[in-house]
């Protein structure tokens, strides 16, 4: 079953008749396993975003979610074959970025019944490279510092033999964003028109922030879904990596955090979700399709950077949503 929203978009634009150009955006919502995504057109997604369920530590409730119940080699494959999806449903130069953690087992966890760090975005960089190296090149991976001091999928803050060494262990606060790239020639249908192009630039503060290797970003209230990351991160993605009027892709969809910012950017959105357990009881597709369609219509974005002008409410969004991390 997929869930559709239509959501219009408009850029100003002072050269043409009527001074708007109108961008609709589609935003599909497939009520199904990320897997289905190998039926999907190759070639035919701008860019994808996502974060993958968790290893062994998040039950999601629902029979078929990936990694609750999971080995750690089954995880694996199953990323390995639902990611190959992804690439194959990539156009040429186009981007995979993924948000995964390391994770923390405790020393009663069997069989090593020893503490250790499982390297998951490592094990994953690695995997990829190793079953799409003549498809993708990595480019790299953004440190996401998640300015908490309370317990993360790390464990607490203070570990181990506390207060004598020689076993004292980190506070883990951190997760990763893996970036790849997919190698091959782009058409000349997806060269982007230049007005949109226009309508995608970012503004010097920007550019400096997002391009940073490490982003200092708070993690979002899970007060609905148990694992959203904050809007933050999809909003600098789709910047960086995608033009207005493009299809974003998110496997592992979950309250459509992905889904909502490709809408105030003015970009379509794809998204797989199999369903999950909302934390105040409202049922997860409807929780879904209000995310999306909340604040979404009619978001002007505007071509002129105004030194002076008075900001869209577009701009305005961004300020908000990024100002605690602006030099
Ligand atoms: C880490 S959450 C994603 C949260 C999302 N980024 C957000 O901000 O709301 C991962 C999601 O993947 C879903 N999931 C688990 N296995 C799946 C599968 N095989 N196909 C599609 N979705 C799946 C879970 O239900 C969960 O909602």
């Amino acid at each position: 079953m997929v869930q559709s929203v239509k959501l219009t978009n408009f850029i100003s634009d002072e050269e043409r008749p009527g001074g708007r150009v109108r961008v609709d955006c589609l935003h599909e919502i497939h009520f199904q396993d990320a897997v289905n995504i190998k039926k999907m057109r190759e070639n035919t997604v701008d860019l994808v975003i996502t974060s993958p369920p968790y290893w062994s530590i998040k039950d999601y409730g629902r029979e078929e979610q990936l990694g609750f119940n999971d080995t750690l080699n089954e995880y694996m494959r199953k990323l390995r074959e639902i990611f190959g999806a992804c690439i194959r449903a990539l156009k040429p130069n186009s981007k995979l970025c993924i948000n995964i953690g390391d994770q923390f087992l405790r020393a009663s966890t069997p069989p090593k019944k020893v503490y250790q760090i499982i390297p998951l975005h490592a094990m994953l960089i690695n995997n990829l490279l190793t079953a799409f190296g003549d498809d993708i090149v990595y480019l790299g991976t953004i440190y996401w510092n998640k300015v908490t001091r309370s317990k993360t999928s790390g464990g607490g803050q203070i570990m181990g033999s506390y207060p004598f060494p020689k076993s004292g262990y980190f506070f883990i606060n951190r997760e990763f964003i893996a970036l790849f790239r997919k190698l091959g020639r782009v058409k000349p249908k997806d060269k982007p028109d230049p007005i949109l192009k226009q309508a995608s630039r970012m503004t010097l503060p920007e550019w400096r922030e997002f391009f940073k290797d490490t982003w200092k970003i708070p993690p979002a209230p899970q007060d609905t879904h148990m694992a959203m990351f904050p809007e933050a991160i999809p909003l600098r993605l789709i910047k960086m990596y995608s033009i207005v009027g493009n299809t974003i892709l998110d496997p592992f969809t979950g309250s459509g955090t992905t889904n909502r910012m490709a809408g105030l950017l003015g970009r379509s959105s794809i998204g797989y979700e199999i369903g999950f357990e909302t934390k105040d009881g409202t049922p997860w597709k409807k929780l879904l399709k209000k995310k999306i369609e909340v604040e979404n219509q009619q978001i002007p974005f505007t071509i002129e950077e105004g030194r002076g002008k008075k900001k869209t409410r577009h701009e305005a969004l961004l300020d908000v949503r990024n100002s605690y991390s602006y030099p």
